[in-house]
């Protein structure tokens, strides 16, 4: 082999070589992009909801633009935005895990909160409409015990707590 041939060699493995790297990193770059998109309803899109509580169930944010602050509550939550579908589904039926949770969210549709009877795992007097906003926004149950911080405290106006707790009632 010429000293030529063996240039062409180099700069074809090294051309090669930046072809892997760059597909490489556009998979990586699309995983990564989708296990975001799984767990996170996209902030802001504020149209298309029919009410302030269906909005701020969506996305965390209320319908006069102002996102609902909260404390705990995994860190993804706070970078990427999102409401209370991010965690509870867009149904309210909860049961599955979320990433970085210590705990399943549960079925947080009316009727169910306020059955006498919970599943096991979840055991806790009836909820009222009172005791449903002190879990939102103190994260505490009926029976006074401490809610897992997986769920956020959330420090919501009272307009829209009421707002909120009517599309809870209108979920089914
Ligand atoms: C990051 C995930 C996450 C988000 C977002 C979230 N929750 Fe929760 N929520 C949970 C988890 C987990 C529990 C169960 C806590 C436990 O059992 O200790 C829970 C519990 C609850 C409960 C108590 C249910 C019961 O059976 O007593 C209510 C009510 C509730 N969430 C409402 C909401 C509302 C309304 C929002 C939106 C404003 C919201 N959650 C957002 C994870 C979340």
């Amino acid at each position: 082999m010429n000293k030529r041939s063996v240039w062409v060699l180099v700069i074809a493995a090294a051309v090669l070589v930046g072809i892997i790297l760059v597909v490489l990193a556009g998979g990586l770059l699309f995983l990564w992009n989708r296990s975001a998109r799984t767990v996170t309803v996209a902030p802001g899109s504020l149209q298309g909801y029919a009410s302030n509580g269906e909005t701020i169930y969506f996305t965390g944010v209320n319908d006069r633009g102002q996102r609902i602050s909260f404390s705990s509550g995994p860190p993804w939550l706070s970078m990427h935005g999102g409401g209370c579908a991010s965690c509870h589904g867009p149904d309210g039926q909860g049961g599955a895990p979320v990433m970085m949770g210590t705990e399943t969210p549960p079925d947080i549709r009316y009727h169910h909160l306020i059955e006498e009877e919970h599943e096991a795992g979840e055991a806790h007097p009836p909820c009222t409409d009172e005791t449903i906003k002190r879990a939102i926004t103190e994260g505490v149950n009926p029976a006074g015990e401490s809610l897992d911080l997986t769920m956020p405290r959330w420090q919501i106006p009272e307009e829209d707590l009421n707002d909120l707790l009517e599309f809870l009632k209108a979920l089914d």
